[in-house]
């Protein structure tokens, strides 16, 4: 007697059925991307044998994520930092050739348009936190210094908080952009950066304290150096002394970019202009990878 053929729905029989689904899309991209999507979302489910209710509560952290969000809060890509993914897909874009300085996360507090300084101002408007003399030069990958590159930096203050957190703050406070003169060398006078926590007063803040994750980044100033034939580099200077620097909540701590602040006394050295009193020193050049 022949046996009954077994014609029920198998989880992979759904999983081929969604992919097909895809397969009249003409833009080819747009079809790898979803086709790829829909596999590995589905092979996660299976590979955890995803619930019904871890499926919703998932839902509810997506729905509240997006409720969360913003145009000053942008808690997806918060996501998208603590969990690795930030620095991964800046890793798979931008793989850059030996000898260029390395890139990182742009971070949430970047406001476009900061002041033009002059050569070794200050990025202060108001009381800060320690003077630290960040200067260096900006290079092709042959040694050779750069004129008239750009840089954009931003940074926080010891209360922790960056200018565009800050109702209180001026506008203008710890950012500041710079132009490299004939040599390629730059200086400004910023404070030495203090280690912060990011937003974590919402879904992520939620995710990092049930997993027994933390939501401090290290100590970091963050500069975007832009020059015509170029690479546009999205980069930090990470203090080597810095608490964090192991367990950065966002994964962004590259070992070529921590930098050591020395210390200088009144006296030892010539003092950055404004400067009274002691002063950190750090030595910061960077290299641009060709367009
Ligand atoms: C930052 O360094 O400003 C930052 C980066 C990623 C997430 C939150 C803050
Ligand atoms: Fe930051």
């Amino acid at each position: 007697m022949a046996t009954a053929r077994d014609t029920r729905t198998t989880p992979a029989d759904i999983t081929a059925s969604v992919v097909a689904s895809f397969e009249d899309c003409g833009d080819e991209r747009l079809r790898t991307l979803l086709q790829a999507f829909v596999r590995h979302l589905h092979s996660f489910a299976v590979e955890v044998g995803l619930t019904q209710e871890e499926w919703d509560r998932a839902v509810a952290v997506l729905t509240e994520t997006g409720h969360i969000t913003d145009d000053r809060r942008q808690e997806f890509i918060l996501w998208s930092d603590t969990l690795g993914l930030s620095m991964l897909v800046d890793a798979l874009a931008n793989p850059l050739p030996a000898g260029a300085t390395e890139s990182t996360v742009l971070g949430p507090f970047y406001v476009p348009d900061a002041p033009l300084r002059e050569y070794g101002a200050s990025l202060a408007e108001e009381p800060a936190g320690e003077p630290a003399w960040v200067h260096g030069r900006v290079l092709h990958l042959d040694g050779n210094g750069i004129a008239d590159a750009e840089l954009d930096v931003w940074q926080n203050g010891d209360n922790r908080l960056y200018a565009v957190q800050d109702p209180e703050a001026p506008e203008a406070h710890l950012r500041g952009r710079f132009r490299t003169r004939a040599d390629g060398s730059y200086a400004f006078v910023a404070v030495r950066p203090v280690p912060y926590t990011i937003p974590d007063d919402g879904p992520v803040g939620k995710m990092l304290a049930a997993t027994a994750r933390h939501p401090w980044r290290p100590a970091h100033i963050h500069l975007i150096v832009r020059a015509p034939g170029f690479r546009t580099l999205v980069t930090h200077v990470f203090d080597g002394t810095s608490d964090y620097l192991e367990s950065d909540a966002v994964f962004a701590v590259k070992p070529s970019l921590v930098r050591e602040f020395v210390r200088r006394a009144p006296g030892e050295a010539e003092p950055p202009p404004g400067v009274e009193g002691e002063w950190w020193d750090v030595e910061n050049d960077l290299v641009l990878a060709p367009v």
